[in-house]
């Protein structure tokens, strides 16, 4: 078990507050090459985490490829700190022809002793198009049905 496993104190951490029942789509670090003066990680960092993030679903969706088109929302919450692990979230909310909005979430776990603190970062909401070959909107293709 690593320091950071252990809480710092020999005794295992208590993982808590990750949505139950959801795969973090991008799990990873915020390390001090991403951090302002202030010990903080800079906005831009966490966006492209998100935009990376909303892609997923969105590129597995149009079965090919896509463009980030627009950014509806974005809220940054809390701060991220040198030494958070983040879990980035992302869910389809809306169709249309060629276009996805993805609703992106963020948290950051946090270790706190002996308990892994867990925060709600960010929360975006990203349009992504489908494009063909020569980047144009194309339509999305029939929803797979399950089982099939
Ligand atoms: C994405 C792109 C091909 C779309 O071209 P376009 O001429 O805007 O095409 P359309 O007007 O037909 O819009 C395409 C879809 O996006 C939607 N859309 C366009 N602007 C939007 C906006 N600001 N918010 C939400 N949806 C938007 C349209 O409603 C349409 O959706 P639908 O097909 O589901 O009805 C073009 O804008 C582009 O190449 N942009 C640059 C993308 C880019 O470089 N991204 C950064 C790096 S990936």
């Amino acid at each position: 078990m690593t320091e950071a496993e252990s809480g710092g104190d020999g005794v295992a951490a208590t993982e808590v507050g990750l949505p139950q029942g959801r795969t973090p789509l991008i799990r990873l670090p915020a390390t001090p090459q991403v951090a302002n003066k202030g010990g903080s990680i800079f906005g831009g960092w966490i966006m492209s985490q998100v935009d990376i993030c909303g892609s997923i679903p969105a590129e597995i969706r149009a079965g090919g490829r896509i463009v980030t088109r627009a950014v509806h929302s974005f809220e940054f919450k809390k701060p991220v700190f040198v030494g958070d692990l983040i879990a980035c979230y992302a869910d389809i909310i809306k169709e249309g022809r060629s276009s996805m909005h993805i609703f992106v979430e963020v948290y950051a776990q946090r270790i706190r002793g002996a308990v892994i603190e867990c925060i709600k970062v960010t929360e975006a909401t990203v349009i992504y198009v489908a494009v063909d070959e020569q980047g144009r909107p194309r339509s999305l293709p029939p929803k797979k049905t399950s089982g099939a």
